[in-house]
């Protein structure tokens, strides 16, 4: 099969809605010319379309601690690093900065996200969750890191529905050497009871890991599919200096691209933000090109001034302007998703199956 009816081929399996398989998703990151992969990225947009019609939406992101009991070699605010001040928000404080995001920002969806901080019990994280849906009814993403099911059962039950949990590489070597005294097999385990317990689950790999290859971030984008998570979480590798990877090379913006395009092709259906790390290393422009290649949607910095410099998970992560947290921000980025032809949603988004009685009736926002 030539490169023509290869491209012909996936465009209409992804038109059906069925997908691209492992093999496509390899021959779409292999690309190098750019017409090829403009045309990738306009099916992949035309899927996006086609499948949950022209919106994206808006996820505002709380960094309650940077405090990490893990010791990953790519973060900057793992264990080891000494140099990191860290911080840790209180849960009143966290309760404030999410209501405020829903009734002043207009924010439907907040994702609190930390270091692996064993500070916030269970039953902590549980009465931020409900005083925030209390007072405003938002759509709560958990970005703890592993705790145990029963936990995670309490926090669905206190109104949570969304876990956001990169397994950021599906091979099982590559991980191991990545995250020290922990497994792939204990991570995937996570994935498993979050979904049966009921949330939406966004997980991905992150591009670009030393030790990474085309080959390996096929089999990580057909990991995500053949999860069934809702939600595709992924993103640029940006070396810390203040890291063992210190001084590796970032990936080009080009292999993000082709990789959102593939987890679209891949995925007609799930969801898919243009994330932190890409904003970071590539601004506005291509804030565009992604919703042009298939994203849906956006993470938005909502990590207050005096603490936001020390989420360093990459180095200056909340130092630019796209990070800001503020009307403005979420003006920016509405205006960027009009520019493109789409159009804010004005509830939760596209196909999430936030259908529960309980959760619906304590929720009083159009959900689109
Ligand atoms: N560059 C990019 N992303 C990173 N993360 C952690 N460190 C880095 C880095 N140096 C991502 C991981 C994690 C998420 C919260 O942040 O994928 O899951």
């Amino acid at each position: 099969m030539d490169d023509s009816d290869m491209m012909r081929r996936l465009a209409d399996k992804a038109g059906r809605g069925e997908g691209i398989g492992r093999d496509e998703i390899r021959w779409v990151l292999e690309q190098s010319d750019p017409a090829r992969i403009g045309e990738i990225c306009a099916a992949a947009s035309a899927v996006r379309a086609k499948f949950l019609g022209n919106q994206a939406c808006i996820h505002g992101i709380i960094e309650m601690s940077n405090i990490c009991r893990r010791n990953c070699l790519y973060c900057g605010v793992r264990r080891d690093n000494r140099a990191v001040a860290r911080y840790r928000l209180e849960p009143e404080r966290i309760i404030e900065l999410g209501a405020a995001a829903v009734k002043r920002f207009g924010y439907k969806m907040l994702v609190l996200q930390s270091g692996e901080d064993l500070y916030y019990t269970t039953g902590m994280l549980a009465s931020v969750i409900k005083e925030i849906t209390r007072q405003c009814g938002a759509l709560i993403f958990l970005s703890i890191g592993e705790r145990d099911e029963t936990t995670y059962q309490k926090l669905y039950l206190a109104g949570a529905r969304g876990t956001l949990f990169r397994f950021e590489t599906s091979s099982p070597a590559l991980y191991a050497k990545m995250h020290p005294g922990a497994s792939f097999d204990e991570r995937v385990a996570h994935l498993r009871f979050m979904k049966d317990i009921g949330y939406i689950v966004a997980a991905g790999p992150l591009i670009g890991l030393p030790g990474q290859t085309l080959e390996t971030l096929a089999d990580d984008i057909a990991f995500v599919r053949d999860l069934g998570a809702l939600m595709v979480s992924t993103g640029p590798f940006i070396p810390h200096p203040l890291t063992p990877l210190a001084g590796s090379p970032v990936v080009p913006a080009s292999l993000v691209r082709k990789a959102i395009a593939a987890a679209r092709l891949a995925m007609p259906r799930v969801r898919i933000p243009v994330t932190t790390a890409m904003e970071h290393l590539w601004g506005d422009g291509f804030r565009r090109d992604a919703l042009r290649s298939g994203a849906n949607s956006f993470m938005l910095n909502l990590t207050p001034d005096d603490v936001r410099d020390r989420y360093d998970i990459y180095p200056d992560k909340n130092k630019r302007a796209e990070c800001l947290h503020s009307a403005a921000a979420f003006a920016g980025v509405n205006a960027i998703i009009e520019e493109c032809g789409m159009k804010l949603c004005r509830g939760f988004g596209i196909e999430f199956p936030v259908t529960d009685a309980a959760f619906a009736a304590g929720c009083s926002m159009d959900r689109t």
